[in-house]
């Protein structure tokens, strides 16, 4: 018989019903209900720094913040555990792993079954999006982990203020989640409990709900981002006409005081987070920049005719290496206090580091797996995809609309990748549907980390390629059909930040810099720029491109960060084919006609 603890203003009868059968089924030896307060999340982190999953950090250096070391296999999603049981195969479509929904659900129950033994369950109500918004939408996760419980806190609107805005609504998208590591009477619990054999992050679009299983680490665990936000919010998107994605949104007021919102698709890793609170150069510094979000969009068309975006979440998962006073001082400000950080270096004044956050590294170190570090010793002392967990009423520059449940209107939707060739810094799409097609071919390459194949271009849709819910194909139709419910469409961007010159160096300064590219980009919104017709779209000329004020940077570099290479262009629109046959059988026309269109026009 499990105890329950402080269920407190949830009489939801579907709620009770379903946390009813799922603890029948898991086995918890008790049933906590989370009210979202920070009593509550303080008393959690305690217990968390008990268990050995925390490290409390020096309160002097980070106020209220800890350290979590994961399990060194569960350090990252795992996208080939993840799955998309809807009942067709052909709705998941060829770029996800599809199960037969009855089958997965069989096996899913077995996995289940007791997997919650001499742990509790937490039961976490939580809002993507501003509470009462008309484009938000409201979760429950199950999960037998507190590391996750004060992780949702962080990013998501968590508490029982989710149950009255529920009220007796059955809409709610339930969350499932253990770790997988039951314990026996009396067995120790380890400091990050996971199970090595058998991870399953599995979403029924149909059912519109999620269960999770064996990791404990971000999207594979903190079920409102990668799992709700973005799979399942993408088949509510295409059913209910509106788009879920994989997108930053920025503000951005000109030194006149005209605001403008854009809104910025990147695959993981590629700069969103950045360039959601980008610092503008000493030379743009009447400009002001300001973070609506920085890893995910929910975008609908407003009764004015113009898109509106809010951002779901109500945090930062932030990649922590590489970010530095220098690449982000923003992101820094985020967490310096009330801060998680996962998979970090421990200094010895209880202090976290990373790769890239000084220049000189400091000359001893705990690295990520609790082993002594010195700067020679041929490791890194934080994990790659290390993160931080910081609440966005931290950041310094959170735009006043956060919280706006009309969302932004957004002028401008930017496409990116790391691409060390052929992409230019900066073009426009010609129209709605041919930014369409630009959406739908953009691609990134690799990172060594990631496949050891560096350099390969993999094709990443939209960003979306691991966080789709459904046919791809299927979701550029959905893209195209929008344009009928949009009068007033944002105008369509691509940009590239990464590209190389002969000995490897990037061609563009980055970071802040890019503030004079989004300046272009806005100036072209409002029309009050030229730009010439290229074959990949409208381009600035070379002093188009503020450049005054970049260190060690000319005119001759710039032209060739914008230089179409049109020998590689050929090669590119060749490789794009490898995509458009794998979804052959449901790629709209329209495309292969815009890449015909591009072929004729190189
Ligand atoms: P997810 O949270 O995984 O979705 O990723 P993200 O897109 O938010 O990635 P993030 O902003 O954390 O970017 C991580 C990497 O991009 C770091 O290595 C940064 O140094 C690098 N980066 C970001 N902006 C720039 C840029 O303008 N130029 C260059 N060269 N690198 C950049
Ligand atoms: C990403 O991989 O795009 C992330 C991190 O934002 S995670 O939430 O773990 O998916
Ligand atoms: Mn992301």
């Amino acid at each position: 018989m499990t105890t329950k603890l402080g269920r407190k203003n949830c009489d939801n009868p579907a709620v009770l019903a379903w946390v009813e059968e799922m603890a029948h089924l898991c086995k918890p030896d008790q049933v906590f209900w989370c009210d979202g307060s920070q009593q509550e999340y303080d008393q959690l982190c305690e217990q968390l720094v008990d268990a050995g999953t925390f490290k409390r950090l020096n309160p002097e250096k980070r106020p209220n913040s800890y350290l979590a070391w994961s399990d060194p296999s569960d350090v990252a999603r795992v996208e080939d555990r993840t799955f998309i049981c809807s009942k067709n195969r052909d709705d998941a479509g060829p770029t996800n792993n599809w199960r037969d929904p009855v089958e997965m659900k069989e096996t899913l129950r077995g996995l289940f079954a007791g997997c919650m033994r001499g742990r509790t369950m937490y039961v976490i109500p939580f809002s993507m999006g501003p509470i009462g918004s008309p484009i938000s939408h409201i979760g429950v996760e199950l999960s037998d982990s507190p590391y996750v419980a004060v992780n949702m806190r962080i990013m998501t609107r968590m508490g029982s203020a989710v149950w009255t805005a529920l009220g007796d609504k059955t809409n709610f998208v339930p969350c499932i989640h253990s770790v997988g590591a039951p314990l026996a009477p009396g067995q120790k619990d380890v400091s990050w409990p996971c199970n090595k054999e058998n991870k399953y992050i599995v979403h029924f679009p149909e059912e519109r709900s999620i269960w999770s299983f064996g990791s404990g680490y971000g999207g594979n665990a903190l079920l409102g981002k990668k799992c709700f936000a973005l799979r399942i919010a993408s088949c509510m998107a295409r059913d209910e006409g509106w788009l879920a994605e994989h997108m930053l949104i920025v503000g951005v007021e000109s030194p006149a005081g005209d605001k403008s919102y854009v809104a910025a698709a990147f695959p993981s890793a590629c700069g969103k987070t950045n360039f959601a609170m980008l610092i503008p150069p000493t030379e743009f510094r009447r400009w002001k920049i300001t973070t609506i979000g920085d890893d995910i969009a929910w975008l609908k068309p407003g009764a004015d005719g113009r898109l509106y975006a809010i951002n779901p979440e109500s945090g930062y998962f932030g990649v922590a290496p590489g970010t530095s006073e220098k690449s982000n001082p923003n992101a820094l400000k985020c967490a310096e206090r009330n801060t998680i950080f996962t998979n970090c270096a421990l200094t010895d004044d209880g202090d976290v580091w990373w790769e890239g956050l000084t220049d000189e590294p400091p000359a001893k170190l705990t690295d990520w797996t609790g082993k002594e570090w010195t700067p020679g010793c041929g490791r890194p002392a934080a994990h790659a995809n290390a993160r931080f967990t910081a609440p966005m009423q931290n950041n310094p520059v959170l735009d006043p609309a956060v919280d706006d449940p009309n969302g932004v209107p957004i002028t401008a939707i930017v496409f990116g990748g790391r691409r060390a060739t052929t992409m230019p810094l900066v073009f426009q799409a010609f129209n709605w549907i041919h930014g369409v097609y630009v959406g739908a071919t953009m691609g990134s390459e690799m990172t060594a980390a990631a496949a050891g194949t560096l350099g390969q271009v993999r094709r990443d849709p939209f960003a979306m390629l691991p966080f789709c819910g459904y046919n791809m194909g299927d979701y550029f139709k959905h893209w195209l059909r929008m344009r009928k419910h949009i009068k007033r469409p944002p105008k369509i961007f691509h940009v590239n930040w990464f590209r190389k010159d002969e000995n490897g160096k990037f061609l563009w300064p980055g970071f802040g810099d890019n503030m004079r590219v989004l300046k272009w980009i806005i100036d072209r919104c409002a029309g009050r720029v030229y730009a010439e017709e290229t074959p990949l779209g409208w381009m600035p000329s070379a002093d188009d491109i503020e450049i005054h004020g970049v260190e060690k940077f000319d005119c001759n570099q710039l032209e060739k960060a914008l230089a179409i290479d049109v020998a590689g262009w050929k090669r590119e629109a060749l490789l794009q084919d490898e995509l458009f046959i794998s979804l052959h059988d449901d790629l709209p026309k329209e495309l292969l006609f815009q890449r015909e269109l591009l072929i004729a026009r190189l």
